[in-house]
């Protein structure tokens, strides 16, 4: 089968929406059953407090996953609050839930600019050379140690690139790491989560990757000058991590742009995931039903880009529910009256929405993994 993708810019018009009324199979499958039939795995985010507290999410993550991340539990700053004190409770629930429904877990974040404990930082800049490596590589040490065997592919770096900071490289230059050792942090970080755990796959992840605008180009430009002299030292990454915060209204996408970027990246001989798909709604028109539709479609342009590469082997979505989605806190994505933002598979009363339907439509056409449809 060959499947053309649209040319020229995918406008929302252009994508086709799925029409009002549309029959819909109401079916009790998950999104993971529509994964699971080409060899792929489709997740998300979860909250270890959520799954506690909330039946129906809980139910939804279970009916919906085969792999799951942690939305803040194993970030520095919730795992790590004093030094060398860890607080793995929210995590292990989650890996636990995870080994319970036979899923696969993935680790989310070992080193990372934000999201760190406030002793940290202080911490470094104080440090001489060795320690500063010690404060970086010992998070590393005690988490993939703790859940070897159990996360199988970690977001060891996350978020590296800036390029509106000033450097010619686009490397974050607001960076601790950065700051105190200079791009090497990379390796350093990656060579010591190989010595750790030698099964699990290691990603570099990254946001900004995706859209056909400035923004986005000149990241996609830093990540792949950044791959060609990590991969040229040897550097042990397995994987990209493609976030997929993805804003149609802000935005323009390409499909073919796309799926060149993509090609470019498994034709370094990496995997690669769609690690926090989420659709920011805002500046989309004002009837919910028809940004639904919209949203949607825009959902399954991106996704028949992304599951034609035969790298892709997951993707996750950044929560599960609008009734929990970041975008209705973030300032950069949510709506200025207060409404919720609206741009995840599930509605805030946990009822499936057209992205849903575009998710499973976007699996059921896919390609087994490892294969691709377009010539
Ligand atoms: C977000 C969480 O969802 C929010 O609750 C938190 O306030 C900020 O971080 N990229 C990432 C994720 O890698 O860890 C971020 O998660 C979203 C952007």
């Amino acid at each position: 089968m060959r499947r053309e993708f649209l040319t020229g810019a995918a406008t929302l018009a252009a994508c086709s929406p799925i029409p009002p009324g549309a029959a819909r199979v109401v079916s009790r499958e998950g999104l993971a059953d529509h994964a699971r039939q080409s060899g792929r795995y489709f997740g998300a985010a979860v909250k270890s407090r959520l799954l506690r507290e909330d039946r129906a999410y809980r139910a939804a993550a279970a009916r919906e996953c085969n792999i799951l991340v942690q939305e803040y539990e194993l970030k520095r700053k919730t795992a790590e609050p004093k030094p060398g004190k860890y607080d793995f409770k929210g995590a292990d629930e989650i890996i636990d839930f995870a080994q319970q429904h036979g899923m696969r877990a993935r680790g989310h974040t070992l080193v990372w600019y934000t999201a760190n404990p406030t002793w940290l930082e202080p911490a470094v800049e104080r440090a001489g050379k060795a320690e500063q490596r010690r404060l970086m590589t010992s998070y590393i040490d005690v988490a993939m140690r703790r859940y070897a065997g159990r996360i199988s592919e970690w977001d060891v770096v996350n978020e590296t690139l800036e390029p509106n900071q000033g450097r010619a490289d686009g490397m974050r230059a607001e960076n601790l790491w950065m700051k105190a050792m200079g791009e090497h942090y990379i390796d350093l970080a990656f060579h010591r989560a190989r010595e750790v755990d030698g099964d699990a796959t290691l990603f570099l992840g990254d946001y900004g990757l995706e859209h056909d605008s400035p923004r986005c180009e000149r990241r996609r430009t830093a990540m792949l000058k950044l791959l060609d002299r990590l991969l040229g030292r040897g550097v042990p990454i397995d994987a990209v991590g493609v976030q997929g915060h993805l804003k149609p209204y802000r935005e323009p996408f390409k499909q073919r742009q796309f799926a060149d970027f993509l090609d470019t990246l498994s034709g370094y001989g990496l995997k690669l995931a769609i690690t926090e798909l989420d659709i920011a709604d805002r500046g989309g028109p004002p009837n919910p039903e028809k940004r639904d539709r919209e949203v949607a479609a825009f959902g399954k342009a991106f996704l028949d880009v992304a599951l034609d590469n035969p790298a892709v082997e997951s993707v996750l979505c950044w929560g599960i529910s609008d009734q929990y989605s970041w975008l209705s806190n973030y300032p950069e994505y949510k709506w200025p009256d207060g409404q919720l933002s609206r741009g995840l598979p599930f509605d805030g009363k946990m009822a499936r929405k057209p992205f849903w339907d575009a998710i499973a439509g976007a699996f059921d056409a896919a390609p087994p993994v490892g294969r691709r449809n377009r010539a």
